[in-house]
């Protein structure tokens, strides 16, 4: 594993990150049926592994299973070095941002409160506290700012960071320039490469960490679908009608040009998200242990020139998420 320094919070992180996002999961009557399944034994043996493979960040939030991912991890990993970054869902329950006042999405003591919740089922104090979502029409409101005072006050939270709406990168800029927050995390794959346009040499500058989110486009660029795979979470809609057969096609043209018995289509994908130029951490969903020491041995691979050239015109615009997701 290769670890770095996260923007400039001074955590020393993994490079390959665990999305705890799908071992949520495994929690009981959740009401929205297009969430993960997952087995908590299984989730269990997953974070497991990914501690003894080296990863040591962990990314996950209060939505996530209502606190059931936040629970997990720290059953499993009451352990010294690990990172973990969380996150305030919003009060109105919507993703994206869509409100202009941010008094109904991130009201400070809702923010407190929030936090408090995460911070007692993690049993520690939260390296790293992300809000949800975020809308740079929020900035000049004070709320978010007082609250994340009170809660490093208070020892709840030490860091503070935002998870962008999905494929608009461009949509925090505002807040990045100001050098207020310490983390991002935003939608960075082969196909969604727009973050490197302007929100990465700007986070750069300003030395704020950043965090790839679904590095593996929510499991096509593992290069392991075909025509007639099924799904039975949100992901019936997210790869429906066409667009599973366009989007495996998009990935066998990956595949056949640089996938060989040295490195899987996973590997090359993460590996991807990690070149310079890009984040410095990939957070890859993982509710099976078998996957792990494939994706922690992706930071070994090696990219000619002319590879990296054909993976940036890899680069393919789109959003297949609901509206209210
Ligand atoms: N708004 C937000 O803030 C937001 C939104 C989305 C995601 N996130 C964060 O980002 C993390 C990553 O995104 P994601 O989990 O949605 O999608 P992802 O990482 O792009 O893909 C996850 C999928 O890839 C599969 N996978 C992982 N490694 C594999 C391998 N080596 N071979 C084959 N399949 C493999 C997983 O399978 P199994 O699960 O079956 O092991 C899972 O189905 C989340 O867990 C969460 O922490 C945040």
């Amino acid at each position: 594993m290769l670890y770095t320094t996260l923007g400039k919070t001074n955590l020393k992180v993994s490079r390959i990150g665990f999305g705890a996002w799908g071992i949520g999961g495994g929690a009981k009557n959740l009401k929205w049926e297009g969430m993960w399944k997952a087995d908590d034994s299984t989730s269990k043996a997953t974070l497991s592994k990914a501690y003894k493979n080296g990863i040591n960040f962990y990314d996950t939030a209060l939505e996530y299973g209502n606190g059931h991912s936040e629970r997990l991890i720290k059953e499993v990993l009451n352990k010294n070095g690990i990172v973990i970054a969380t996150k305030v869902p919003p009060k109105d329950m919507h993703w994206p941002a869509i409100d202009d006042d941010i008094n109904n999405v991130f009201p400070k003591d809702y923010i407190i409160q929030k936090a408090k919740e995460s911070y007692k089922n993690l049993g520690r104090t939260i390296d790293i506290l992300q809000l949800h979502v975020w809308s740079d029409r929020w900035f000049d409101n004070d709320g978010w700012r007082d609250a994340f005072q009170v809660l490093r006050k208070e020892g709840i939270a030490r860091f503070f960071g935002v998870s962008i709406n999905d494929h608009n990168p461009d949509s925090a800029m505002k807040l990045v320039k100001s050098g207020e927050i310490d983390t991002i995390q935003v939608i960075y794959n082969i196909f969604d490469q727009s973050p490197r346009d302007k929100l990465f040499p700007l986070a750069k500058k300003k030395n704020v960490g950043i965090i790839a989110r679904v590095p593996l486009d929510e499991g096509s660029l593992s290069g392991t679908f075909t025509y007639n795979t099924t799904f039975n979470d949100f992901r019936k809609d997210y790869f429906a009608k066409d667009r599973l057969k366009i989007t495996v096609d998009k990935v066998n043209k990956i595949k056949d040009k640089l996938v060989n018995q040295k490195r899987a289509t996973a590997q090359i994908a993460l590996k991807f998200c990690l070149l310079d130029g890009g984040a410095d951490v990939a957070i890859v969903g993982m509710r099976n242990p078998n996957r792990v020491e494939e994706n922690v041995k992706s930071v070994d691979i090696e990219f000619t020139d002319e590879e990296i050239k054909f993976l940036e015109s890899q680069r393919w615009i789109r959003n297949f998420y609901p509206e209210d997701v």
